[in-house]
């Protein structure tokens, strides 16, 4: 398929590629927040590189909506092939989505979902079942107090969640939220932001501390906020893990799976940011005119002291 030059598009200076020929693909990637955030991206980079076809203008929106729709109507300008992104919360897309729909680009959501009453604004969404995954950390809590015959008894929790707003944040509150709604004993004492950062995660951790006389459990929303909220537990001099307050943690990166072989992060609930190669394939799909499902969730794990050892080595972020 030969394809028309793109205004501003850079002519690649490899030798022998010809940018007519490749695939061009404008991605926004909210941001680089956390350990999780920087894997998807190098996924995204080395998926959809020269190599296999495609030619990848990259933005990093740096956490903010109004970047991301910047760059959106940026790749519209450039009449790219494809649209990608990977919106920082659900809201306030229609606009833009509208304006690509209106140049005939098709989008591709990645990772986080939209919400919007208008379903032809894309094509399909790639991603998680954050959902699930809330609820998968439930139902783990659920067997856990129930191995330590404690299935009735008052369990005091805290909950350190993602960017208010966010796919991540909202599938994992309704999912472990669900789970908890048939305890009376589970009392979530506070649920507070902390943006999937470590920095804020120690933050809102030593101010939950500072707060409430006994925490049993903590649910934090990403390794990153549980990085920071164990630093603060430590430094309170608190127990954590198989010892103490029980941590559940979501993602699945390497620092936090080193963390559950010790005993300091109970259970780890996956979350896999390589999607670089679903989106080659979808993308591919649709070159061949074949149609796509609109939702493609991507396979995951959970990690406890065990079963992870089978995980840790392999693992590359
Ligand atoms: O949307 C996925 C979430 O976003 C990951 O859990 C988190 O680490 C990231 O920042």
């Amino acid at each position: 398929m030969v394809r028309p030059r793109l205004g501003n598009m850079p002519v690649s200076e490899d030798e022998g590629v010809d940018t007519e020929d490749l695939i061009s693909v404008g991605f926004s990637q909210l941001g680089s927040e956390s350990q999780w955030r920087s894997a998807n991206t190098k996924s995204i980079q080395k998926a959809l590189n020269i190599d296999n076809g495609f030619l990848l203008e990259f933005n990093n929106a740096r956490q903010k909506q109004e970047n991301q729709i910047k760059a959106i109507r940026g790749f519209i300008s450039q009449r790219v092939d494809y649209i990608a992104f990977s919106p920082v919360t659900e809201e306030g897309w229609d606009v833009v989505l509208g304006e690509a729909k209106d140049a005939g680009i098709p989008v591709i959501l990645v990772d986080r979902r939209i919400n919007t009453n208008d379903m032809s604004l894309y094509t399909c969404w790639i991603g998680t079942d954050t959902v699930a995954e809330g609820t998968r950390a439930g139902k783990w809590l659920e067997e856990y107090l129930a191995s330590k015959k404690k299935a009735n008894a008052m369990i005091n929790i805290v909950v350190l969640q993602g960017t208010l707003g966010s796919t991540a944040q909202l599938g994992r509150s309704v999912g472990f939220n669900s789970v908890a709604a048939m305890h009376p004993g589970w009392r979530i004492l506070e649920e507070a932001s902390a943006d999937f950062t470590a920095s804020k995660g120690k933050e809102v951790m030593a101010d939950f501390i500072k707060k409430y006389g006994k925490i049993d459990v903590v649910v934090s929303q990403n390794d990153d906020m549980t990085f920071g909220a164990v630093a603060a537990m430590q430094e309170a001099g608190i127990n954590v893990g198989e010892n103490g307050v029980v941590i559940i943690s979501f993602d699945g990166v390497k620092e936090a799976l080193k963390l559950v072989q010790q005993g300091i992060i109970n259970v780890d609930l996956e979350c896999n940011p390589e999607q670089g190669e679903y989106i080659v394939d979808i993308i591919h799909r649709l070159e061949n005119g074949e149609k796509v499902d609109r939702s493609n969730v991507v396979d995951e794990q959970v990690f406890t002291k065990d079963n992870v050892d089978r995980f840790i080595y392999d693992r590359s972020y």
